[in-house]
């Protein structure tokens, strides 16, 4: 017995000479200390033996788990230690005053045109409103006078909810009903926002596009006060004097309904921009329909109001020269490092 716990406590120096770090500490102590370990062994075996040598051989296992664990104890400080100064010893390594080249981000061609747009119509005394992109079919068509059988409610446009319900917003046009409903006249809004329709994706196409919707509603509003604010936003945008061209067009919720088109703000004799017209399409517009103020709360006998629409992702790519729409959506860094 006597020999066994001397070779035992040899080993265990041994093993503890080679220890580097607490993985390996923790190994050892589960070896000779843990539950089923060497030790524990030991102790067991102490039951087989005659009562004079439990007395030598007990106090002796005793005495060895106890050195054991002081061991340990010292082992761990020690290893602790070590790592304390291996931190520090990093820590003073450390050079603030070293300076690497930062890779800078920028914002997206979507963000500083808006942000120019928002200040164009506040100057003007606009405010920016806002609604959910999550819409009902009354909010996005029934409200603003879209009949039932009209084809922006046919399927294929539209990204319906399975409750047949509810859809993405298809156009930007809900924020004036959400806008009517929560304020009383006079209004003057913009709303920058994003809309979606069930569509195949080209250079010009996506199912996801941003728009952006205007609307200004108080007592004797006339096409002559939408022009002058059309042309003001323009001018401002493209950085020059613009004629604009107004031709009759539909839209359910507006009567009379405006196409407005701007003059090529980059040839004056034909480009591949105008497609050698001289004319850009830009906006669809017009007095809002009694119906719509009625339908939102509004009475039409009191007040009038004119709203326009216009594809902000389109303006982006007239503004920046972007030839094809996909490049904005594609979060590539070299397209992004350009704005
Ligand atoms: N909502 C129309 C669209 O998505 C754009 C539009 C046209 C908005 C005429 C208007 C408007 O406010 O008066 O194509």
């Amino acid at each position: 017995m006597h020999s066994t716990i001397e070779s035992i406590r040899n080993n265990f120096r041994s093993d503890l000479i080679n220890v580097n770090n607490h993985q390996d500490l923790e190994v050892i102590r589960v070896k000779y200390l843990g539950r089923q370990g060497i030790l524990a062994d030991l102790m067991t075996q102490l039951k087989d033996l005659s009562a004079d040598d439990k007395k030598t051989f007990g106090p002796a296992c005793n005495q060895l788990k106890a050195e054991f664990q002081e061991l340990h104890q010292q082992t761990q400080a020690l290893l602790f230690a070590r790592e304390q100064e291996l931190i520090a010893r990093k820590a003073a390594a450390f050079d603030v005053t070293i300076s690497k080249p930062l890779q800078q981000g920028s914002l997206h061609p979507y963000t500083y045109i808006t942000q120019e747009i928002e200040d164009i119509f506040m100057s003007m005394g606009f405010a920016v409103a806002d609604g959910p992109e999550l819409e009902t079919d009354y909010n996005n068509f029934g409200a603003l006078n879209i009949p039932a059988d009209h084809p922006a409610r046919a399927e294929s446009d539209t990204f319906w909810l399975p409750d047949m319900q509810r859809l993405l917003r298809t156009h930007t046009s809900t924020v004036q009903i959400k806008t009517m409903r929560e304020q009383t006249p006079p209004i003057a809004i913009i709303c920058p926002g994003r809309a979606l329709r069930n569509e195949a994706t080209d250079a010009s196409h996506d199912f996801m596009f941003m728009q952006i919707e205007g609307m200004l509603i108080d007592k004797n509003i006339s096409i002559a006060n939408l022009l002058a604010v059309l042309k003001e936003f323009l001018d401002k945008l493209f950085g020059k004097s613009l004629q604009l061209r107004v031709r009759p067009g539909f839209f359910p919720f507006v009567e009379p309904g405006l196409e407005i088109d701007a003059q090529c703000p980059f040839c004056t004799t034909g480009c591949s921009t105008c497609k050698h017209t001289c004319w850009i399409e830009l906006l669809g517009a017009g007095l809002i329909h009694p119906n719509v103020l009625r339908n939102a709360g509004i009475d039409p006998t009191i007040y009038s109001g004119f709203a326009f629409g216009s594809g902000l992702t389109r303006l982006a790519m007239l503004k920046y020269h972007i030839t094809d729409i996909r490049l904005i959506h594609s979060g590539k860094i070299e397209f992004l490092e350009q704005f």
